[in-house]
């Protein structure tokens, strides 16, 4: 091991940088129309549940493990198994999540590229360079390499810092910051025409949609995204998380910001689309439902903020340079997987090894762009869709019945000494061995 392993420095500062994780595209751009077509207040119930049901419970086996091998998620499962037989097998449960959180990566690099050169397009617009502007938001190879390369070096410059001064500091300035643009913008679209519509669709319940396993299937789905779940990103966040501090409080106030940062994005794209909607843009697919991911944000908003005109260009300003901060607080998150794993097993610096996997996961990106059609779809597909749940999965049955009860309850005592006796500690372990299993198996079942 080259150097001293980091820390955060305070409760604060993991809370925010592993929110700043948990937070980001999936949050914005996926969860306000789900809600809207699924149920609008009935969806936000269920979805609540859900991320405190089982998206918490694994995202607590992946910071008790962390914390406990302080290691990579490699060296993490193997010491857990403590010398058993099946040690080399969590190895390479482990080594699985750092190639899909690699390549989860290579395609997140790509969007949060187009975030970024979109929020370059107004000034450019400003600053009467109309080729550029259109350039931008254009979608071609030359433009998304470049913005690729740029948003991967920002990743970069972050992680290479290390854990206090770049993935925790950078964190601390761009959340709040996030939440203030949030807003900001909240309070500027609410005021404009069409928005109480938009309000309406998105919150009044509707009871009748949510029996179907359908929905509560794809917002399981959902969950386990958003809260950056079965890569190892987690268990790499709890392995810098100080002995003293209380695991499951930590894990309950970093699930509880994250929903509620998507509930608050959709007071935001609900109205949103309902403005633009009375401004004569079109927001409704043509199956009937509500035009949703990339469409909505690069289609959808641009349209409604050139009926702006010049509060337009500031207000798509700073809607692009929300999703750029929300992309860049995930992306490090994801880079810091295989390179924590690398500064582990290697001589190489922080800094040498931040650059050398952002190189490598950029030449993924570039193989990604230049068979886009191909590959983008199914690059996310088998990250999001098959191998996410599955690791989870794996890491519930590792914990379950490969992990030392009492090792588990020792790792929780560290921060929280009354643990044993919480409903926590009665509920959770039985849980995490049984039942999450059980129903991701049914997850990855029904999207077959
Ligand atoms: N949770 C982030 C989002 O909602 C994405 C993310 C960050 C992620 N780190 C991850 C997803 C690790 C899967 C695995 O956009």
């Amino acid at each position: 091991m080259s150097t001293q392993r980091e820390l955060f420095s305070s409760r604060l500062g993991f809370v925010l940088a592993a929110a700043g994780s948990a937070v980001g595209l999936g949050n914005i751009w996926g969860f306000p129309t789900q809600a809207a077509s699924n149920g609008g207040g009935a969806f936000l119930l269920v979805y609540l549940l859900l991320a405190f049901l089982l998206a918490y419970p694994i995202l607590m086996v992946e910071l008790v493990i962390g914390r406990h091998a302080r290691a990579n998620p490699l060296d993490a499962l193997r010491a857990t198994a403590e010398g058993k037989t099946i040690a080399p097998l969590g190895a390479a449960i482990g080594g699985y999540g750092v190639l899909i959180a690699s390549l989860i990566l290579s395609f997140y690099a790509i969007v949060g590229g187009w975030m970024v050169s979109h929020a370059l397009q107004p000034i450019a617009t400003v600053l009467d360079q109309d080729a550029a502007a259109s350039w931008l938001i254009e979608f071609s190879n030359p433009r998304n390499i470049l913005f690729t390369t740029v948003f991967m070096a920002l990743t970069v410059l972050i992680v290479a810092r290390g854990v206090k001064g770049g993935i925790e500091k950078w964190s601390s300035r761009l959340m709040p910051l996030l939440i203030g643009l949030l807003v900001l913008l909240i309070v500027y679209v609410l005021t404009l025409e069409g928005a109480m519509e938009g309000l309406t669709v998105y919150l009044v319940p509707d009871f009748s949609q949510i029996a179907s396993p359908q929905l509560i299937i794809s917002a399981l789905g959902s969950a386990f995204f958003s809260l950056s779940l079965g890569v190892g990103t987690m268990m790499i966040y709890g392995s810098y998380i100080d002995e003293k501090e209380s695991l499951p409080q930590l894990g309950g106030i970093v699930t509880g910001l994250d929903v509620a940062i998507a509930v608050m994005a959709g007071f935001l794209i609900m109205p949103a689309m309902y403005v633009a909607l009375a401004s004569g843009v079109e927001i409704y697919a043509a199956d009937g439902s509500l035009i949703s991911e990339d469409t909505l944000i690069f289609t959808v908003l641009p349209a409604l903020f050139n009926t702006m005109e010049l509060a337009g260009l500031v207000v798509g300003f700073v809607f692009f340079a929300l999703m750029s901060i929300a992309a860049v607080t995930s992306s490090i998150s994801m880079l810091e997987v295989p390179v924590a794993l690398m500064i582990e097993k290697t001589q190489f610096s922080r800094t040498t090894a931040a650059w050398l996997c952002g190189a490598v996961i950029l030449c993924i990106s570039t193989v990604i762009l230049f068979n886009f059609g191909d590959l983008f779809g199914a690059v996310i597909a088998f990250t999001t869709r098959y191998s996410q749940p599955l690791l989870g999965m794996m890491f519930c049955l590792w914990m379950g019945w490969v992990w030392h009860r009492s090792a588990v309850l020792a790792e929780l005592q560290r921060g929280a000494p009354a643990i044993e006796s919480s409903l926590f500690w009665k509920v959770w372990p039985n849980y995490v061995k049984i039942v999450c299993p059980i129903v991701i198996v049914a997850i990855i079942w029904q999207s077959f």
